[in-house]
């Protein structure tokens, strides 16, 4: 766990507690101490386990969270609508570095989503080498034709426009509508692409889990800080 030596201004505003040009009206608002004892200086130099603000420790250097995505809710910082970030507590969304998704879901697609602040692990999880395995649960249009799980499964599907056929990915039938697909690669708009690909068309779409974190027991829009 990163525990950084740096001035009490430059932990507040990096945890978004405050600005950097607010922070010498929050040391006279809040109890900020640094070892127990209470601090008034901007500049004064601590450890981050060090500082507590109201007799509370310091949010996390760096956050990894879960949460379970609602329908309508858009993975950007700046397209237009409502932005998943807004159901993230407001000291959150003022950090810097910005909490990103890992990853994004389409607007229309619900389940599970990780955020962090952590640019190398992002870059690790969304790199095309990684290989998270992402469960999906998925309503079609049309009932199955029968050879699906075949041809997903065959490593030569090439979506539309691609150079590259996907690598095989498993498919559960639960009911002639509703299907289970367990995918490693995170291509656009992959699952959709995959039915389309096969005549069919994806009505819903449902992440259950990525790699080992499922929302199963998250309600839509709850969210859940991982210990890394
Ligand atoms: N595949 C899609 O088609 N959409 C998503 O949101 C995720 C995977």
């Amino acid at each position: 766990m990163q525990n950084s030596y740096k001035r009490v201004d430059a932990h507040l505003s990096s945890l978004g507690y405050c600005s950097r040009s607010e922070a010498k009206k929050f040391l006279k608002m809040f109890r900020v101490c640094i070892d127990g004892v209470r601090v008034f200086d901007v500049d004064k130099k601590a450890y981050h386990n060090d500082i507590t603000v109201d007799d509370e420790v310091l949010d996390a250097e760096s956050l990894l969270i879960l949460l379970n995505k609602p329908h309508g809710v858009i993975c950007s910082h700046d397209d237009a609508g409502v932005l998943i970030y807004s159901l993230l507590p407001l000291r959150w969304q003022r950090r810097n570095p910005k909490i990103s998704t890992i990853g994004r879901l389409d607007v229309d697609t619900t389940g599970a989503i990780l955020l962090t602040d952590d640019g190398a692990l992002n870059h690790k999880l969304t790199s095309p080498k990684s290989d998270v395995i992402k469960v999906y649960e998925a309503t079609l249009a049309q009932e199955l034709r029968g050879d699906e799980a075949d041809i997903f499964a065959s490593g030569k599907l090439m979506l539309n426009g691609e150079k590259k056929p996907l690598l095989g990915a498993k498919l559960e039938v639960i009911s002639p509508l509703h299907v289970r697909v367990e995918i490693c690669e995170g291509r656009y708009h992959q699952v959709k692409r995959m039915f389309a690909a096969v005549g069919n068309r994806v009505v819903t779409l449902h992440r259950v889990s990525f790699g080992d974190f499922s929302v199963e027991e998250l309600k839509p829009s709850q969210y859940k800080v991982i210990t890394i």
